[in-house]
């Protein structure tokens, strides 16, 4: 996907502004007022109107857009219900209105532009939740994914803010699909997290696939998983936090797993000390005192 030229539909604002982000930055682009070029990346102005896009707008060169890019979450929450792939202006690097964004990428600053192919390569909210769909997650397992997901996205959004390399979207992606075998390996004739990663490597999505297989509490204790990105560890973390559908300290985590799994007690011990170094590292990024005042700050997104 990288290698193909895309066509970003943008509305006129946007575009507008990326144009003077061009010319200020002295990045190699060109424009003609009318199409933005970044590399092989073709961006296009187009006329958002009565909260939704004319579907009937096209470019000079009669493109069909590759994704659309918005200030408006709302907008793009509609185009992205059409099955249209969406990308959020966002300067300001702000959350998401929508608890669960159903755009795939954010454009913050204009090195952004170039990972635009990157961002697109994810599944869309909506894939997402057809799998969820055609996996059979119960309502218990989809309310605990959405919520683990939901902090996940914020606690990627704040590490962001602090210049950390996340991308919000795919942790928030990953904390919705970590449990898609759930009910498929509780017999422990497979490892929890294997099932859904071989799933999601076969749909071409490795990044996903190592953030699924490496969310479960004992992974930390294998040397072939990678929780390297802050995706993956963010999954992993937050799923630490949500006990069923609620938010709680990480020590009443443990202690449910605990009592749930008791042959994985030892493993769980082993593993804790990982948890809290990986608390304490977000904490310090983000300037939270303790483990008490950033749960209180998750309960609050
Ligand atoms: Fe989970």
């Amino acid at each position: 996907m990288r290698d193909q030229p895309l066509t970003i539909y943008a509305a006129k604002g946007v575009f507008s502004a990326l144009v003077d982000f061009c010319h200020a930055e002295r990045k190699r682009c060109v424009s003609d007022g009318c199409l933005l070029w970044v590399g092989h990346i073709r961006f296009c102005p187009v006329d958002p109107h009565m909260g939704t896009y004319n579907q009937g707008d096209h470019d000079p060169g009669g493109q069909a857009a590759t994704a659309w890019l918005d200030d408006d979450a709302d907008r793009l929450k509609a185009i992205a219900a059409q099955g249209g792939r969406t990308l959020w202006y966002n300067p300001n690097g702000a959350l998401a209105p929508n608890p669960m964004p159903a755009h795939d990428g954010e454009i913050i600053k204009m090195d952004d532009l170039a990972t635009i192919p990157a961002m697109l390569a994810k599944p869309t909210l909506r894939t997402c939740l057809a799998w969820m769909d055609a996996w059979v997650l119960p309502d218990n397992i989809r309310r605990h994914v959405e919520l683990v997901a939901r902090l996940a996205y914020g606690l990627g959004g704040m590490l962001r803010g602090q210049g950390q390399q996340v991308d919000p979207i795919l942790a928030h992606r990953g904390g919705l699909l970590h449990d898609l075998d759930k009910l498929h390996t509780l017999d422990r004739s497979r490892r929890h997290g294997d099932t859904a990663a071989a799933f999601l490597w076969e749909q071409g999505h490795p990044d996903l696939a190592e953030i699924v297989r490496g969310h479960i509490l004992g992974s930390v204790l294998e040397d072939q998983t990678d929780l390297r990105t802050w995706e993956a560890r963010l999954v992993f973390f937050c799923d630490k936090l949500v006990e069923q559908d609620q938010i709680v300290p990480f020590d009443v985590r443990l202690s449910a797993l605990k009592a749930r799994y008791p042959g994985f007690r030892q493993i769980m011990d082993q593993a804790e000390p990982y948890v809290w170094a990986l608390n304490d590292q977000i904490c310090s990024i983000l300037s939270i005192s303790n483990h008490e005042n950033l749960i209180s700050i998750l309960e609050e997104l």
